[in-house]
């Protein structure tokens, strides 16, 4: 059975922060972060706001935007490295919140890729005919696990979640897919509850995310270049075909480099780093959506949307757009 993507949701916190924020306590400036990362802004979540609670309002504005009804969803998937708790699944919290009554329920754990990983998972459902329409959600509350002293990465994080149905439909709109991890970056991204060791090495449990900034992004640049690549010929296509790239925004610079190394514009990339910061599994979502609204991705277009991050893992995608808002 085919697939295809007809509706969209997002959300992010009403706690606007500024570069000038972190300049008021931390020696760093305005100007090193919107040159060196691309951020002008991101949105952290109150004391009191989980990732549930944006998972549940990104759904309810795509059920808005499309006039559209959910209580046939018959499988909920959330990508996030920031649960509310580890048991009970975030999905499953919004199962019951938004009264989806006989949904299956998972997490997925694949860090800034999670959201690609869900839309592969839920491709993978409506292709075995057990399912028929799955609520894919990627979201995140990162500005809980932030390590606010430190900072190469605290300048870098944002809160929020994107929502899209995949439904079952007699004309395919998701095409071909690729998936790739290199573990032995385990300890350049992490993010740990335990004494438990990554890579044979011993790791403090602070519950904060952890980085090798320098390492992330080198692997980032050649991984995609790579990949995307790669992706394309998977699915016969040039990369003048590819109308719009969807990559996770994690750095400007990132995305820079990239539309260099494939000799095509920057103006191609769709981004949300510039006002939401890195918000890890719900960046592609809230870049797609900002791309339909501001009227640049149009309906048919072809899309390349391609995650990346802790793990270290990849995974994309190529579909045709077929939201309209
Ligand atoms: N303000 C001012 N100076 C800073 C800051 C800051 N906030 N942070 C670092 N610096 C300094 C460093 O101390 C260093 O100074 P030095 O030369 O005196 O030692 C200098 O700036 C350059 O440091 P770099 O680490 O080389 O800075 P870089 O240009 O690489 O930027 C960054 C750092 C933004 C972290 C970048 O490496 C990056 O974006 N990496 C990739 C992150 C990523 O993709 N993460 C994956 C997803 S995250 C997830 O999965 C949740």
């Amino acid at each position: 059975m085919s697939a295809t993507i007809s509706s969209i949701g997002i959300y992010h916190p009403e706690k606007e922060i500024r570069n000038s924020f972190f300049e008021a306590y931390l020696d760093t400036s305005d100007q090193w972060i919107r040159e060196r990362t691309g951020i002008e802004k991101r949105f952290f979540s109150s004391d009191n706001e989980y990732t549930s609670d944006l998972c549940v309002k990104a759904v309810q504005a795509l059920v808005k935007n499309h006039n559209t009804k959910i209580s046939d969803i018959d499988f909920i998937i959330v990508a996030t490295s920031t649960p509310d708790q580890i048991v009970p699944s975030v999905a499953s919290q919004v199962q019951t919140r938004l009264n989806i009554s006989g949904a299956g329920c998972m997490d997925i754990s694949a860090a800034c890729a999670g959201f690609v990983y869900g839309i592969i998972m839920a491709k993978g459902l409506i292709a075995a005919q057990t399912h028929r329409k799955i609520l894919v959600i990627g979201a995140e509350t990162l500005s809980k696990v932030t390590d606010f002293s430190d900072r190469n990465s605290c300048i870098l994080f944002g809160d929020g979640a994107g929502a899209v149905i995949v439904e079952a439909s007699p004309e395919n709109h998701i095409l071909n897919i690729l998936t790739d991890t290199d573990g032995s970056y385990g300890k350049d991204l992490y993010l740990s509850h335990q004494a438990a060791p990554i890579n044979g090495e011993i790791i403090i449990p602070d519950n904060k995310l952890h980085q090798n900034g320098r390492v992330v992004f080198k692997w980032a640049v050649s991984t995609l270049v790579t990949k995307i690549h790669e992706l394309a010929k998977k699915n016969n296509m040039s990369l003048s075909d590819i109308d719009f790239l969807i990559p996770h925004s994690a750095n400007i610079r990132i995305l820079e480099a990239v539309c260099k190394e494939l000799a095509i514009p920057i103006d191609k990339c769709i981004e949300s780093i510039r006002n939401y910061g890195n918000t890890s599994a719900a960046s592609i979502p809230i870049a797609w959506y900002s791309g339909i609204a501001s009227g640049k991705i149009k309906n048919g277009d072809n899309l390349l949307l391609i995650g990346f991050g802790g793990g270290l893992t990849c995974a994309g995608i190529c579909l045709k757009n077929n939201i309209v808002l």
